[in-house]
């Protein structure tokens, strides 16, 4: 699946301009710096792919990659990051649910946590709106070269706790890591699940 074409098929600012919908699609959420893009780029093998930076606030609008035939990838801003202008962090979040809410070929959502900080307070919040509107989400936890094995078992063992409850949570928490590659075939192994469903 990885293995064959990767190409960017659009930019969308506002939901009024969205691609059609095309196939099974998965998107990548999370707050702004958690490493959407850099995880976006390691699933798919091509490292400018997806726009990455060190100052949050990169990706500023729904990025859709076509993957082969039938599968779309979406990058998405980042919610949270408040060295923005108020109007502009305003204006993606409606941006994201709406596109969250409403797209009805979106078979998963990653929510991706840094395995760092763990679930933050704006994180619960999106995760609310997304069990409240029945959209299937899964925890991906990034950054996890940075912790020691013992620090990714204590984190795992709390965000689990933390959605066992959650309707639309799937179950399976993974660990990743953009720069060592840990977790990423796991991932891929999702996403072609997804496919063939
Ligand atoms: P926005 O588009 O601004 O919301 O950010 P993003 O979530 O797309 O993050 P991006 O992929 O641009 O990465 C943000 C920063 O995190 C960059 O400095 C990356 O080098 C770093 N980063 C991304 N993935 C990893 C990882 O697996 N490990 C470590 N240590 N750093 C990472
Ligand atoms: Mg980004």
């Amino acid at each position: 699946l990885f293995a064959g074409a990767a190409d960017f098929i659009a930019a969308a600012p506002s939901i009024g301009v969205l691609p059609p919908m095309d196939g099974v699609e998965i998107a990548f959420a999370g707050r702004s710096n958690v490493g959407k893009s850099s995880l976006v780029n390691a699933l798919t093998g091509r490292n400018t792919l997806a726009r990455t930076s060190h100052t949050p606030g990169r990706t500023q609008q729904l990025n859709f990659f076509k993957i082969g035939e039938r599968l779309t990838l979406v990058d998405m801003p980042g919610y949270g990051y408040a060295a923005v202008e108020k109007a502009k962090v305003a204006a993606w979040t409606e941006l994201i649910h709406a596109y969250l809410k409403g797209r009805a070929n979106l078979a998963r959502v990653f929510m991706l946590i840094d395995s760092r900080h763990g679930l933050k307070e704006i994180d619960t919040d999106v995760l609310d709106g997304l069990d409240k509107a029945a959209v299937s989400y899964q925890i991906v936890l990034t950054k996890g070269d940075a912790l020691k094995k013992h620090e990714i078992d204590a984190r795992i063992a709390g965000i689990q706790a933390a959605i066992a409850r959650r309707p639309a949570a799937f179950p399976e928490i993974l660990l990743t890591s953009s720069r060592d590659d840990r977790g990423v075939a796991e991932l891929r192994a999702c996403v072609a699940r997804l496919l063939s469903e």
